[in-house]
């Protein structure tokens, strides 16, 4: 993919990841594992197989361990060199990054949204459209979501590009969604975007979700953009804004989506990337078996 118009990913990762506390009080939801590998590893690789050149991590003072996970530890390395373990050395330094050439970390001193949280990351970005990549969305097949996004825009598009995918009408008011205007294979193209309507109100079912693909006018829309829902600077209120000037399409990616910010979503990537692997075959049969056993004991009615 190299000589995309695309160089740049920013990962957003200052949020506090209320929904999953008690396990964020003192790690960061980014650092979370699905079954050996943070949730932020899985977005660094998805970035890379992209090709992107620079990857702007924007966090919170409070989240260091980001930052530690992230980077090179040389010392680690030579400490398991010293004690035979060069295979688990090399693993780690094959998944690293190496400041300043391809990571660079920028603040956001106060989760004030993820608007404000990409506006952050502005003095760090390359020349073009940005990627945006929010890790706590685990997109899990056969071909990287956000390598398509960038085969589809660098092919067709310009302007705005968001992932989308169907949701269920009782669905609709979790998400941004999709004013659409037409569709062409993967994409859609849309005239406007909700942010978590009402089933009832909603313009369709084309629910947004996190890898954009995004114009650098973002950067000036989101310089003048007001509080939104709760409070926060809303990413898609300025790309919102953007869309009469550069255009919005949606982007139907061909893999699994799972929201791993919340319990039941990071449990089912869990058990999703775990049957994917024979290691854990023995582990999920029993489970199966031992849940449909008519031996099993009777749950009590509440
Ligand atoms: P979320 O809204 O899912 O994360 O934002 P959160 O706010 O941490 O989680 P809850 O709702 O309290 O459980 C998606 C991504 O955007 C980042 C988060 O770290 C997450 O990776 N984010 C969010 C920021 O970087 N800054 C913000 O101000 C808000």
């Amino acid at each position: 993919m190299r000589g995309s118009k695309v160089r740049t990913a920013i990962f957003p990762v200052a949020g506090l990841g209320t929904r999953f506390l008690p396990a964020t009080k003192a790690t960061p939801k980014e650092l979370l594992p699905v079954i050996d590998r943070p949730l932020i590893q899985y977005a660094i690789d998805e970035a890379r197989d992209a090709g992107i050149e620079r990857m702007v991590f924007v966090n919170h003072p409070s989240k260091g361990a980001i930052q530690d996970y992230v980077l090179q530890n040389r010392t680690l390395s030579a400490l398991l060199r010293e004690r035979g373990k060069s295979s688990d050395a090399a693993m780690l330094e094959t998944l690293a990054l190496d400041r300043e050439e391809d990571a660079v970390f920028a603040e956001q001193a106060e989760p004030l949204g993820l608007g404000h949280a990409v506006l952050c990351a502005r003095p760090f970005v390359l020349d073009g459209p940005v990627a945006v990549i929010l890790p706590d969305d685990l997109i899990i097949g056969q071909q990287g979501c956000l390598s398509e996004m960038i085969a589809a825009y660098d092919a067709t598009t310009n302007g705005h590009l968001v992932a989308v995918m169907q949701v269920r009408p009782n669905e609709v008011s979790r998400y941004g969604i999709l004013s659409v205007t037409g569709r062409e294979g993967a994409m859609e193209t849309a005239n406007g975007m909700v942010e978590k309507p009402a089933p009832d109100v909603a313009p369709s079912r084309t629910a947004v979700v996190g890898r954009y693909v995004l114009d650098p006018s973002i950067f000036d829309a989101l310089e003048t953009q007001a509080p939104g829902a709760g409070g926060e600077i809303q990413l898609t209120d300025a790309i919102a804004r953007g869309i009469a000037s550069v255009g919005l399409a949606g982007f139907h990616f061909s893999g699994k989506r799972f929201d791993c910010g919340t319990k039941a979503g990071m449990l089912a990537a869990t058990l999703r990337l775990a049957s994917q692997r024979d290691e854990f075959s023995n582990v999920l049969d029993a489970f199966i078996a031992e849940a449909r056993s008519p031996a099993r004991e009777p749950v009590p009615a509440e």
